[in-house]
């Protein structure tokens, strides 16, 4: 689906966008940060136009729109028919409290049948050990696997340096990416 609409929740100032938009897609995100906005379009090098749109301020050039607004006030018709959601950091910069409630708005402003492709970056976190790691994958699951199909599509794993400079160890990461496709009607009544 070369020419799909991607929806890109809490895109930031992410060149994401771009690519998306390189490989023939109209792109639709949306942003809180009008400063996160703006930074985009500047390292974009595109001069955006910008209207009231509601709730939203809409930025708009070539085949991007960003809105520029609350996701939890975004509705379906402000969306237009988009066919796949592009979540990379968005579910996992979100308060854990919020992950439930951000899901559910996404599932009632998308189509039935739009796809999820879920990036994140995943680490140990305090407690947790090489045996028992990365607790958001558990909740990944938790999370969507009710209403999708899950498939770890692809896995890479690395040390890196800590964001902290005073931690001199390297502690391992990975970035997954997750297709998620939403279960038919019988298989969520079974
Ligand atoms: C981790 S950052 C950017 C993630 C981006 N997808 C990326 O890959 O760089 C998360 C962004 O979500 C935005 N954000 C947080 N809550 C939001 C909300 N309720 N509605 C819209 N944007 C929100 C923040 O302003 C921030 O720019």
């Amino acid at each position: 689906m070369p020419d799909a609409r991607i929806f890109v929740p809490l895109c930031g100032k992410s060149l994401d966008l771009l690519w998306l938009a390189a490989q023939g897609h109209s792109v639709v995100g949306v942003e809180l940060s009008p400063i996160a906005v703006r930074a985009f379009f500047k390292a974009a090098r595109m001069q955006p136009a910008r209207r009231k749109h509601g709730k939203f301020t809409l930025w708009q050039s070539g085949r991007i729109d960003i809105l520029c607004g609350d996701l939890f006030d975004l509705t379906a018709s402000d969306l237009g028919n988009v066919a796949a959601i592009f979540d990379r950091a968005a579910l996992t910069a979100l308060p854990e409290d919020i992950r439930h409630a951000y899901l559910a708005q996404l599932r009632k402003i998308v189509p039935a049948a739009c796809k999820i492709l879920l990036l994140t970056t995943e680490e140990p976190e305090a407690g947790e050990t090489e045996d028992q790691p990365f607790a958001i994958a558990e909740e990944i699951s938790s999370l969507y696997a009710r209403a999708y199909d899950i498939d770890l599509s692809h896995v890479e794993s690395l040390f890196e340096a800590d964001a902290d400079p005073l931690i001199k160890e390297l502690v391992r990461i990975e970035h997954k990416a997750y297709l998620m496709t939403p279960k038919s009607l019988p298989e969520l009544l079974a």
